[in-house]
């Protein structure tokens, strides 16, 4: 611990340091926390307490600031997230990073932790832009982190992230960081340049379960590599750090550190994620380093397939160069760029001469998004943002002034001219405009008209606007002590019949200024606005009962899109600083939940379960001989893996009450937990009509079995382990945790050694741990229901407790 003297030093240290004039800081970084509110203060900043974190005020001038609800801020929770900028209007809002280098690479990387801060208890989805070009859609989950990156190339000295209103509730942000990478990192050709950037999918550190992340310092462009690990990968690391041979991606030392291999030569490494759009091309870097110490007779060699293609051929982990396609390279990493699909299975398969499986210490994956968006010239953009500034117009003029064009700024027009935009149309009528009429005005060369009118400007109009060589149209009518003559170059144009010019106050013909309003008019308006007024109170009371209704919110729980289980494998998913894995729709989202991390930092992996062919089950079980029990699903084989694993392989059938969702739900809940009192899923077929499971199988079948029929009776203290085994498996299992439903002594089942894992979760569902109850239709075995669920449908972790009767 710190004393509270260095503590200060310190503190007056990062003051000195950070880039209080937002810019980079000496590390190269950007770091705003967002809806902080006094400006130019430093935060104390994330948990790695590493950073300093300005206040956003000087990045941003629209939004309000705004606490997120203290329900959803668990104690040791970041201060980054306690605070959000909410943005109620406007379509866009944007944040802007000043100072940079045109033509540089930047990492930009969000944060967005809703936390109920609207009390409105319903996250909103909203859009992304990085300048003028579609980042990401956000679609927030209660209760989950989401943290988008994207590298991209500045085509200005600056830089925006803009949040877009699309309809679907008020955008808001926790945080955002930017970090500036060497020009050498993910190379201009093939990947970033000023047309394309890269958006996040995954980043995964293998053979590393001992450390969930690894991040700045170690990163020290604060890349967030997660360890992700399957149940059947090993793991090998060295305490030597691995000096860094590779520019283009510049993997820190931790991650060549370790590195996941197989148990086999025959078992492939693999990796799935999934995309919306078959469309959209990927980048896939992998690096691989041997860092096992391997005996001369020893060769480890591989394939690398992606889908149906081999990318690479005998790849060869040598400690200091890998091979390729017959060639020596320096490098230990190899990059490929699949398209073409909705779901890649990365697969790393030895070859027949490889006396090792696979091997694999880290693998990135991103996916091209287009930058062909042009910004406007940035003549216009800094002399409109002048004149912004300098009327303090209140527009809600945000962002790029012309681009995208649904969000073009009100009261402009604009046209593209060889490919860049410029700005053709400025009607600032009536808009509070006083003083003069600066000089930014003639900046606007590409300018046709211009109207000032109904405004309090004053002076001359000046020889600048002489630039205006195409301007067709000015009206600088209804401004009382503005000048009426014209500067030469325009006096020109106006007796050349090229130029249209409204001076007189008389010609100003708008109402909104100081018309008078007739009496009627008002007291219609009153009564309306009465009548209105009143609806809406009433409105407001019958809504303001809603939120009760509302605990529950599907959305928080239930995956939309695709089967579950598709949308269970996929990099979708991460680790937040402190959590578990959670589920997400889109590749390139990254969502983790609050939760703190349970028991194991191994498994709860969702690309890791083996994909069956009916074949292969058929091979497994010899030809299904051995029937081992039927369940509600189906029957059940004992089936026996190429490397001697003893398996159960649970075939659906046709004529099953269960059906598919209730195969998906279970499919779906396993791959998400790994306990060692849950039975282990192995992997699933779902081969045309033939829908299977695979798991371990347990040797002594069911407890029921064991109580009631089979030889030898339990002991009193074997039963007493069984149920503390069994209660461990659905209560510390899982986190948000899972109600089971339907636990009976059929679905706890015994291995050798007699320890008991919970099978069947057919029926079960995760738990919305932000409520305090779920109501769902009640469905289980009666006789094993909690009588108060049976009655109330409320299920809550109190009769959840009940349900599991051992
Ligand atoms: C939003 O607009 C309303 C009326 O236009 C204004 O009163 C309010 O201050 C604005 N809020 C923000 C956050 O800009
Ligand atoms: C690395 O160092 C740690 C502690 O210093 C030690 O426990 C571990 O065995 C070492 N690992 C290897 C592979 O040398
Ligand atoms: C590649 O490098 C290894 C180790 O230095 C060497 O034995 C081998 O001959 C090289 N192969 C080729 C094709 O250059
Ligand atoms: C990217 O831009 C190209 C050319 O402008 C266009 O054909 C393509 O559809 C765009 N792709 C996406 C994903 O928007
Ligand atoms: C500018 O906008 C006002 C209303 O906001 C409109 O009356 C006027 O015609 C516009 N001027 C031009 C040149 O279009
Ligand atoms: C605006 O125009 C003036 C000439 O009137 C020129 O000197 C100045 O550099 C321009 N400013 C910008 C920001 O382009
Ligand atoms: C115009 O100028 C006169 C004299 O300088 C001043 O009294 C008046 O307030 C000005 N009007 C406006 C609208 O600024």
């Amino acid at each position: 611990m710190l004393d509270g003297c260095s503590c200060l030093v310190l503190l007056v240290l990062s003051i000195g340091i950070a880039g209080v004039n937002g810019q980079l800081d000496f590390l190269g970084f950007i770091n705003i926390d967002c809806g902080l509110p006094i400006p130019s203060i430093v935060d104390n900043g994330d948990t790695s307490g590493n950073f300093q974190f300005l206040s956003d005020e000087q990045f941003i001038d629209t939004g309000i600031n705004k606490q997120i609800s203290s329900l959803h801020s668990p104690e040791g929770m970041s201060n980054l997230y306690l605070t959000v900028r909410s943005f109620p209007n406007g379509t866009r809002n944007c944040y802007t990073f000043r100072s940079l280098t045109v033509g540089n690479k930047y990492l930009v990387k969000g944060a967005f932790f809703y936390g109920n801060y609207d009390n409105l208890n319903l996250a909103p989805i909203f859009d992304i832009y990085l300048g003028v070009n579609y980042w990401v859609t956000v679609n927030s989950i209660v209760d989950t982190f989401y943290f988008p990156e994207i590298i991209a190339t500045a085509t200005a000295d600056y830089l925006q992230v803009c949040l877009i209103n699309t309809g679907k509730g008020t955008p808001y942000i926790s945080w955002l960081q930017l970090k500036e990478l060497e020009t050498s990192m993910y190379p201009n050709n093939p990947t970033v340049d000023s047309s394309q950037s890269l958006v996040h999918v995954l980043r995964f550190n293998l053979g590393a379960s001992y450390r969930p992340l690894v991040r700045y310092p170690d990163d020290h462009h604060d890349r967030w590599w997660w360890s992700q690990t399957a149940h059947t990968w090993l793991e090998v690391s060295t305490n030597s750090s691995v000096g860094n041979p590779d520019p283009e991606y510049d993997p820190p030392s931790f991650i060549i550190q370790t590195a996941a291999f197989t148990s086999s030569t025959k078992e492939a490494l693999q990796i799935r994620w999934t995309s919306n759009d078959p469309s959209t091309k990927f980048l896939v870097v992998l690096h691989i380093v041997e860092i096992e110490d391997i005996s001369k007779i020893d060769f480890r060699e591989f394939d690398i397939n992606c889908n149906r293609d081999t990318w690479f051929e005998s790849v060869n982990p040598g400690r200091h160069f890998t091979q390729i396609n017959g060639k020596n390279v320096t490098a230990n990493w190899v990059a490929f760029q699949p398209t073409g699909y909705t779901s890649y299975l990365m697969s790393l398969e030895a070859t027949a001469r490889s006396t090792l499986p696979p091997l694999l210490n880290s693998i990135e994956v991103y996916k091209f998004a287009n930058a062909t968006g042009v910004p406007t010239d940035v003549g216009d953009v800094t002399a409109i943002n002048a004149i912004k500034e300098n009327y303090k117009v209140t527009k809600g003029w945000s962002g790029d002034p012309c681009i995208p064009i649904d969000y073009a700024w009100t009261g402009l027009r604009c046209t593209i001219y060889s490919n860049v935009p410029r700005i053709t149309h400025l009607n600032l009528s009536s808009a509070g405009l006083t003083g003069e009429l600066i000089s930014f005005f003639g900046n606007l060369t590409a300018l046709v008209s211009l109207d000032v009118s109904g405004n309090d400007l004053s002076g001359a109009l000046g020889t600048y606007l002489d630039q205006l060589v195409a301007l067709k149209y000015l009206d600088v009518t209804g401004n009382e002590n503005i000048s009426s003559t014209l500067p030469p170059g325009l006096q020109k144009r106006q007796q050349d019949g090229t130029l249209t010019f409204k001076s007189k106050i008389g010609e100003f013909t708008q109402q909104s200024k100081k018309k008078k309003v007739p009496v009627v008019l008002i007291a219609v308006v009153g009564a309306v606005v009465l009548l209105l007024l009143a609806v809406a109170i009433i409105l407001v009371f019958c809504l303001r009962k809603r939120p009760d209704n509302q605990i529950y919110t599907p959305r928080a729980n239930e995956n939309t899109g695709s089967s579950p289980l598709t949308n269970n494998y996929g990099g979708n998913y991460a680790y937040s600083p402190a959590a578990n894995i959670s589920h997400g729709n889109n590749a390139g989202q990254n969502y983790a939940n609050i939760s703190k991390p349970s028991g194991s930092g191994k498994g709860m992996l969702n690309f890791d379960n083996r994909q069956f062919t009916y074949n292969d089950l058929k091979q497994i079980t010899n030809s299904f001989q051995n029937n081992i029990g039927t369940g509600g699903f189906g029957s059940v084989y004992l089936g026996v893996l190429e490397n001697g694993t003893q398996v159960a392989v649970k075939m659906h059938s046709h004529s099953s009450s269960q059906g598919v969702k209730e195969f998906l739900a279970e499919a779906q809940n396993l791959t998400r937990v790994h306990h060692k009192n849950l039975v282990s899923l192995l992997g699933y077929s779902m081969d045309g009509d033939c829908m299977a499971l695979v798991y371990e199988y347990m040797q002594e079948g069911t407890l029921q079995d064991k109580l009631r029929v089979n030889g030898r009776p339990l002991s009193w203290k074997e039963r007493l382990r069984v149920a503390c085994e069994s209660a461990q498996g659905l209560h510390k299992a899982c986190n948000p945790p899972l109600i089971h439903r339907d636990v009976k002594t059929d679905n706890i089942l015994l291995n050798t050694n007699l320890k008991a894992k919970i099978a069947d979760f057919g029926l079960s569902r995760a738990f919305n741990n932000a409520s305090s109850h779920v109501s769902t239709a009640v469905v289980g075995t009666p006789g094993y229901l909690d009588p108060e669920y049976y009655q109330s449908y409320q299920l809550s972790e109190k009769n959840w407790l009940h349900t599991s009767n051992v």
